[in-house]
């Protein structure tokens, strides 16, 4: 078990306060490292509870740094945290549904937060704060209409899972602020398990394929812009109850399909009928077809900067590890500016 450094002082936007010291449930998953590396790098010091501690230290490019540890979920951390930010969950697109996956799903999002709950009231009387991952799924199909954090819930599984996940905060001490943060699909490296980790070996054999008619709505996230919003609510005390984490430009499937393809300089001509997908993936196909237009109006009137607003930058900086410029790929601005150049008397002149 590593030492913890006493955090550093740290400037906020109103107040200078201590950095925290913050569980994070699910550290070890694909967006937990990405938030781990976040909030060390804004001073802040982190305990990663997990089921298998040897494991999460073993995972390669596991960060190794003094403000950082890694502690079993079932036992108790090496300091009393001060926050608590929880994204535990078995991978909800990994399995068809079967009756008896459904449950693992529910049990591996429930169990953990009540488990964490339990401690803030009982055994962690310094946590001021406890973050809750949820998904946008939590709204079920809205068609074409914009979806707010006020918008109406779903009831096909997922949006009952997220509801139910959602209630689970209820018996925390009331002292103590609560952030549900409805994430979009996070699109960041191709890790296997990933969203883009399923979807891009298909494209790159050409044979990535458009979902249904392509015109039901896709809400997403950059990794990075997750991780970053996740801190933010975190420090920031004046944010609580429910935030959407999608990025503000929601875009049909077709253009998602579209642009994965040209990102990869691939065709994009296939198509894979809803009644194929319902046949292959049974209810789960739901995830797939649902449509979800979702703004994050809360986050933006936080004060919240997306760093990757654009799907275009965001898959490009994902897919190639390059930066995208004011959102966009490198090659699609130096087009446009070779489009808009002014003309110059001395062009052409030798
Ligand atoms: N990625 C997305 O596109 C997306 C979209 C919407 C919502 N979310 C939600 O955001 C959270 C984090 O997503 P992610 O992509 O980082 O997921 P992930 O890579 O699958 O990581 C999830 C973490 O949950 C822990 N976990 C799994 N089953 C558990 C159980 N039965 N009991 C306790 N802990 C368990 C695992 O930690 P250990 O194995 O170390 O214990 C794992 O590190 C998830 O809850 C997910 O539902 C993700």
């Amino acid at each position: 078990m590593k030492h913890l450094l006493k955090p550093p002082q740290q400037k906020t936007r109103n107040t200078v306060r201590l950095a925290e010291t913050v569980v994070v449930a699910g550290g070890s998953g694909y967006l937990g490292r990405a938030l781990v590396r976040e909030l060390l790098a804004h001073g802040h010091s982190v305990m990663i509870a997990t089921r298998n501690p040897s494991k999460t230290l073993r995972q390669p490019g596991f960060p190794v740094h003094p403000r950082l540890a890694v502690f079993d979920l079932h036992k108790q951390p090496p300091h009393q945290p001060t926050v608590v930010i929880n994204l535990c969950g078995e991978n909800i697109a990994a399995k068809r549904w079967s009756s008896k996956r459904k449950q693992v799903l529910i049990d591996s999002r429930i169990d953990p937060t009540l488990l964490l709950v339990n401690r803030c009231n009982r055994d962690w009387p310094q946590v001021h704060s406890f973050i809750n991952a949820s998904a946008i799924g939590l709204y079920g199909d809205h068609g074409d209409a914009w979806i707010d954090e006020d918008s109406r819930c779903g009831n096909d599984f997922a949006a009952q899972l997220c509801q139910q996940w959602e209630l689970c905060l209820q018996p925390l001490r009331p002292d103590i602020r609560r952030v549900h943060s409805r994430l979009g699909v996070v699109i960041g490296e191709a890790r296997s398990g990933s969203f883009l980790g399923r979807l891009l070996p298909a494209y790159r054999f050409c044979m990535g394929a458009q979902l249904g008619n392509g015109q039901h709505w896709f809400s997403w996230i950059h990794r990075q812009d997750a991780a970053a919003a996740l801190c933010f609510l975190m420090e920031n005390y004046r944010c609580q109850g429910s935030y959407n984490l999608c990025a503000p430009q929601a875009v049909r499937h077709q253009r998602l399909h579209y642009l994965i393809a040209k990102v990869l300089k691939r065709p994009s001509k296939l198509r894979l009928p809803a009644a194929a997908i319902r046949l292959l993936f049974g209810e789960m196909a739901q995830l797939l077809l649902c449509s979800q237009r979702v703004t994050p109006r809360r986050l933006a009137k936080a004060g919240f900067e997306f760093q990757y607003p654009n799907l275009h930058g965001a898959l490009y900086h994902a897919i190639t590890g390059r930066q995208p410029i004011n959102g966009l790929p490198l090659p699609k601005l130096a087009r446009l500016a070779t489009q808009h150049r002014p003309h110059h008397p001395a062009a052409g002149r030798r």
